[in-house]
């Protein structure tokens, strides 16, 4: 039986190179795809940078240069990977393509229609020096519970306590060395709690062949409420207060979407553009119910993917994905993760300058993978 299948794999920020672990989703992909092609099957395999949020506008101002130009220079250096490594994407795009900014519009439009968006008044750190209000990460301080110094607004990398960014001791801002000041804005909210999303998430996980067994036992974790009915989903914050570089929300001056909002988006964006340069129809494909829609992405993102994600598309009456294939890490020397500053990562570019064949490389990687969630250890005996 032939297919119409419609692949991404997850939108890479385009603040850096690739390293090995996009390669290693690239690559899993790439061998699906082509597979896939080989029984007769249509297939639409798109990518993605994703271009937005406050790490990419922070860093550009660092760089002297626009948001939009930082981004194009790193989009520049991707062909020289995914050729190298013979990864056939029909399509690559950028979150910040005009695609995008109007889907992404449209579907908080719907949502906003469906009674699914909320505003609430928040309290956050802002900076005073800067202007503007300071991401977790951005700003830092002394554990609340260990008194550790220098320890980014989310959790401690000594005693490991998490905890919020207002709970630090000496809290100050990473990027002016200002004390943060709180103050409170609007921001807009995903209603996930709604008892709608949840019953169509219910539903939606639960469908067998959909997500991989490991998956949603995690999802299982995520919808659990405790004695007192606490936890369980929770509406989500989608909205960031300028300067900021991202869409901006309909009728909310000064507000944008937060970059995981618009990023999933991407993916329909980039099919968009593709089908507008091919002259095929985009609104004809998806109302075709015999379409699939598959996502390829690591199991870091999975709350994005199996909650947000089709809760997003369903409320805004779009078709819902089919399977998200969720893989594990790539990790060196005894399962730690790569990391550049041990000098355990390896280099793609590297790799293809040392005259080593791409498609070792790709065997490797389909021979390691399997279905499950498991990390994959690379060894470079066992690779030689
Ligand atoms: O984790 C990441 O690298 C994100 N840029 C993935 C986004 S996937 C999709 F939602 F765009
Ligand atoms: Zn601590």
């Amino acid at each position: 039986m032939t297919r119409k299948l419609f692949v991404t794999t997850a939108l890479p920020y385009a603040n850096a190179p690739f390293h090995i672990g996009h390669m290693m989703e690239y690559i899993q992909a790439d061998i699906w795809v082509r597979f896939q092609r080989m029984q007769g099957s249509e297939v639409h395999f798109v990518g993605a940078d994703d271009a937005h949020g406050a790490p990419i506008m922070i860093a550009a101002e660092k760089a002297g240069i626009t948001p939009q130009q930082f981004v194009a220079q790193v989009a520049a250096g991707r062909p020289q990977y995914l050729n190298g490594f013979h990864i056939a994407f029909d399509n690559w795009h950028s979150t910040d393509g005009p695609e995008n900014h109007a889907l992404a519009q449209d579907i908080y439009r719907a949502l906003r229609a469906n009674e699914l968006i909320d505003v609430k008044t928040i309290e956050q750190f802002f900076d005073p020096d800067k202007g503007m209000f300071l991401p977790d990460r951005f700003i830092k301080g002394e554990c609340p519970k260990c008194g550790a110094a220098d320890q980014y607004g989310d959790s401690c990398e000594v005693c490991g306590a998490v905890y919020a960014p207002t709970e630090l001791k000496k809290p100050y801002s990473a990027l002016s060395g200002a004390t943060p000041v709180l103050k409170s804005s609007d921001h807009y909210f995903f209603r996930l709690s709604d008892p709608r999303c949840v019953e169509f998430l219910e539903q939606w996980t639960h469908t067998p062949g959909r997500l991989q067994p490991e998956v949603l036992n995690k999802i299982k974790e995520w919808f659990a409420k405790d004695e007192e009915g606490q936890g369980g989903l929770g509406d989500w914050d989608i909205s960031r207060d300028a300067p900021y570089f991202g869409i901006e929300i309909p009728d909310a001056p000064g507000k944008y979407f937060y970059v995981w909002l618009d990023a999933p988006i991407g993916y329909l964006a980039s099919l968009k553009n593709y089908f507008g340069k091919k002259g095929l129809d985009y609104d004809a494909f998806f109302a075709d119910p015999a379409v699939e829609q598959i996502h390829f992405i690591g199991k870091d993102i999975t709350y994005f993917h199996t909650l947000f994600w089709p809760a997003m598309l369903h409320f805004s009456g779009r078709k819902t994905p089919d399977k998200v294939n969720v893989h594990g890490f790539i990790t060196v020397n005894g399962g730690q993760k790569m990391s550049k500053s041990r000098g355990t990562g390896i280099s793609p570019l590297k790799y293809l300058e040392l005259g080593m064949h791409p498609e070792w490389l790709r065997y490797y990687i389909a021979a390691k993978l399997n279905s499950r969630v498991e990390d994959l250890f690379m060894d470079p005996e066992d690779f030689m």
